[in-house]
């Protein structure tokens, strides 16, 4: 590699070099380039297998990433694509501490998993997207709400904006407006307080002493999880194809 490469090019470089060391080739989605504020078309398959003809691009398992199950399940998705997740899991606790019913108690668990493993910006509506088909309405209600709640105080049950918000967006940081009109939107609704629990319990300090397993919540996701047959991701519902991006994030079609 030489210094006249730009940075892009040099990436595109070692990720060949990698992919001759490698018998696959990884070609990852725009998105991830553009995330990297990288614009460059992506590198060329075919000019990689030129240089290593038995390479071939990822269409199955990333050998990367720990093997998922045939049929993954919720829990699966934890183990192998989620963890750690202690933040989820503390809120779920403390959620469970305060009495809040078994159906928030998985809105809890299941707030952040978009951050967890998917996409962070808009991660509530991409989170509530995500388990829809498998949920009360009310749990998915509630997990798209926590994304707009938690920029808005609500006195009535002792939430303030985020100290830990003043800190990393800044201290003249404005939710978008889109966001705005969401909060307007969702502070009429019936549903507004369980939107508004998730925010309560959701724990900004996380207790790095304080250990809670996913096997606590095993019982509640059996009763109000509902774990498709077939596995998430061949289940052959509208989401279906979103836990599949997380099973092979790198497939190459
Ligand atoms: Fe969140
Ligand atoms: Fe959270």
């Amino acid at each position: 590699m030489n210094d006249a490469m730009t940075l892009s090019q040099r990436a595109d470089a070692l990720e060949q070099q990698m992919s001759r060391e490698l018998d696959y080739i990884v070609i990852k989605s725009r998105i991830y380039s553009l995330a990297e504020g990288d614009m460059n078309p992506p590198p060329n398959a075919g000019a990689i297998m030129a240089q290593n003809p038995n390479a071939r691009v990822l269409m199955g398992d990333d050998p990367r990433l720990p093997a998922m199950p045939e049929k993954p399940t919720l829990v699966d998705f934890f183990k192998y694509r989620f963890g750690p997740a202690t933040h989820v899991l503390q809120s779920a606790r403390h959620a469970v501490n305060a009495g809040l019913p078994e159906k928030m108690v998985l809105a809890c668990l299941l707030h952040d998993i978009s951050t967890m493993g998917f996409i962070r910006g808009d991660h509530g509506y991409w989170g509530a997207q995500l388990i829809e088909p498998y949920v009360d309405e009310e749990v998915t209600w509630a997990i798209r709400a926590h994304q707009v709640l938690r920029f808005y105080p609500d006195e009535s049950v002792g939430y303030e904006y985020p100290a830990s918000y003043v800190k990393t967006f800044g201290a003249d940081y404005r939710p978008d407006d889109y966001v705005d009109q969401d909060y307007k939107r969702m502070r009429d609704h019936k549903w507004y307080m369980s939107g508004r629990m998730i925010t309560v319990h959701d724990i900004y300090s996380f207790d790095p002493n304080l250990h809670v397993e996913l096997e606590e919540f095993t019982d509640v996701i059996g009763r109000h999880f509902r774990q498709p047959k077939e596995g998430l991701g061949f289940d052959n519902s509208p989401v279906a194809h979103m836990w599949r991006a997380m099973i092979r994030p790198a497939k190459y079609l």
